[in-house]
């Protein structure tokens, strides 16, 4: 029998690349529900292919145009938050993709951990803003939570079970994004083209910005955090530009294990998909004679001070880092937009650290308060 998944976030990037995985998976698969933001032609030409039972768009305004693309097709078409959840929380589904972008993928993807579905999380900004939550709740429910981003994936196999006590760190690769060698000085003229340009890796807009400004290994840094019960000063963050070894796990033995191979989002799609099963694929391999060095340096801090935040929120803890992540989602979309430059998104960051009191954490309404708090706040500096 196909192990049936959905996949919230299928018209992007891991979603696009999840469903590249399904397609050539000699039926291992198969799709149950598919959710999208806004784009109806995709979402619709998914539908077509994969078939699946329900599908979901955020966007009210556009649902009953997709429902008429879609004629007399035997789908049940959602909208809205409500839409999503119902795609998240399908009954006989196995396992959940979650793979929508920024904090908006926080409610649905919790709704598939309440109902006891697998997880591959590929959206790290819900550990970011609810780790603590969310990891009380997968214990609760006894939810497997495979991670998808590249780095947490190979930590995740470098692993393989052994004990937090036996591990004496974990060591985050980055490849440092298209600025690394850039003078400081230059920053402030850095073009959002040049921006989108990331040396590796194919990825959505949000997330090259937020590794062009290091801000995506401080996510990760607390993603990391959460997922593997390590504490931060047990959390390295070294530059590796080659982005063929996609991090590392040293031992109490003094032993490191790393994971290595190409920069290709579907090979740890594939392997969260197939979890506790590895699988074969025709997927390209890595020749290390080819590749010939790898190199590692420590990150720039003052050059790159997301990164620094990141840390800075986690040890603060609390409604700290919804707060770091709403007001990076605000100042990287008004980068995106044209309304800040580059070396703005780290001063709109710092500016709302700073002025915000943060509280505990008991239910998911007071990281949704921070989180708007920090998005009203943020939109007002952007407009300044
Ligand atoms: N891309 C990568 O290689 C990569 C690697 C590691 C981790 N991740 C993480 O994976 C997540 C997705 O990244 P991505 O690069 O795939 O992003 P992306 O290409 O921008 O795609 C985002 C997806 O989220 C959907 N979406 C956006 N807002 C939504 C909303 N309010 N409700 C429902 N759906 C919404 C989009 O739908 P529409 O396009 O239809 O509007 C699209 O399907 C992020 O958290 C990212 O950090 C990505």
């Amino acid at each position: 029998m196909p192990k049936k998944i959905a996949i919230l976030g299928s018209t992007g990037s891991i979603g696009v690349n999840t469903l590249d995985i399904v397609r050539n998976s000699k039926n291992r698969f198969k799709v149950s529900g598919l959710a999208a933001g806004g784009n109806i032609a995709l979402l619709e030409k998914q539908i077509r292919e994969f078939k699946p039972k329900y599908a979901a768009l955020f966007d009210e305004k556009k649902t009953s145009l997709l429902k008429k693309r879609l004629g007399r097709l035997k789908v049940e078409i959602f909208s809205g938050i409500e839409g999503l959840i119902k795609v998240a929380s399908i009954p006989d589904t196995k396992m959940v993709v979650s793979a929508i972008v920024g904090a908006a993928g926080l409610i649905p993807t919790f709704a598939a951990l309440k109902c006891g579905k697998d997880i591959a999380l590929a959206n790290k900004e819900t550990l970011v803003i609810a780790g603590e939550l969310f990891m009380k709740h997968s214990r609760k429910k006894r939810v497997r939570i495979i991670p998808v981003d590249s780095e947490h994936s190979a930590i995740f196999q470098c692993i393989n079970g052994t004990t937090n006590r036996k591990i004496k760190k974990i060591i985050l690769t980055a490849s440092g994004g298209p600025f690394l060698t850039y003078p400081a000085k230059q920053f402030e003229k850095i073009t959002t083209r040049k921006a989108l340009n990331h040396p590796n890796w194919n990825m959505g807009p949000k997330i090259t910005i937020d590794s062009a400004t290091l801000m995506n290994k401080g996510l990760e840094v607390i993603e990391a955090h959460w997922l593997f019960g390590i504490d931060e000063n047990r959390i390295d963050v070294v530059i590796h530009p080659e982005s063929i070894v996609h991090s590392m796990v040293e031992f109490i033995d003094t032993s490191i294990i790393a994971q290595m191979g190409l920069p290709d989002m579907r090979v740890p799609i594939n392997y969260a998909l197939n979890y506790p099963e590895r699988v074969s694929t025709n997927l390209p391999t890595l020749n290390l004679t080819k590749t010939k060095t790898l190199t590692f340096s420590e990150p720039d801090y003052k050059k790159f001070p997301c990164l620094e935040y990141a840390f800075h929120a986690l040890r603060i803890g609390r409604t700290m880092p919804a707060v770091l992540n709403a007001a990076n989602e605000v100042a990287v979309q008004a980068f995106l937009s044209g309304s800040i430059s580059f070396t703005g998104i780290p001063k709109i960051i710092k500016k709302l650290m700073r002025k915000h009191q943060p509280k505990k954490v008991m239910k998911i309404s007071d990281i949704m308060q921070a989180d708007l708090w920090a998005r009203v706040e943020a939109k007002k500096l952007c407009e300044r």
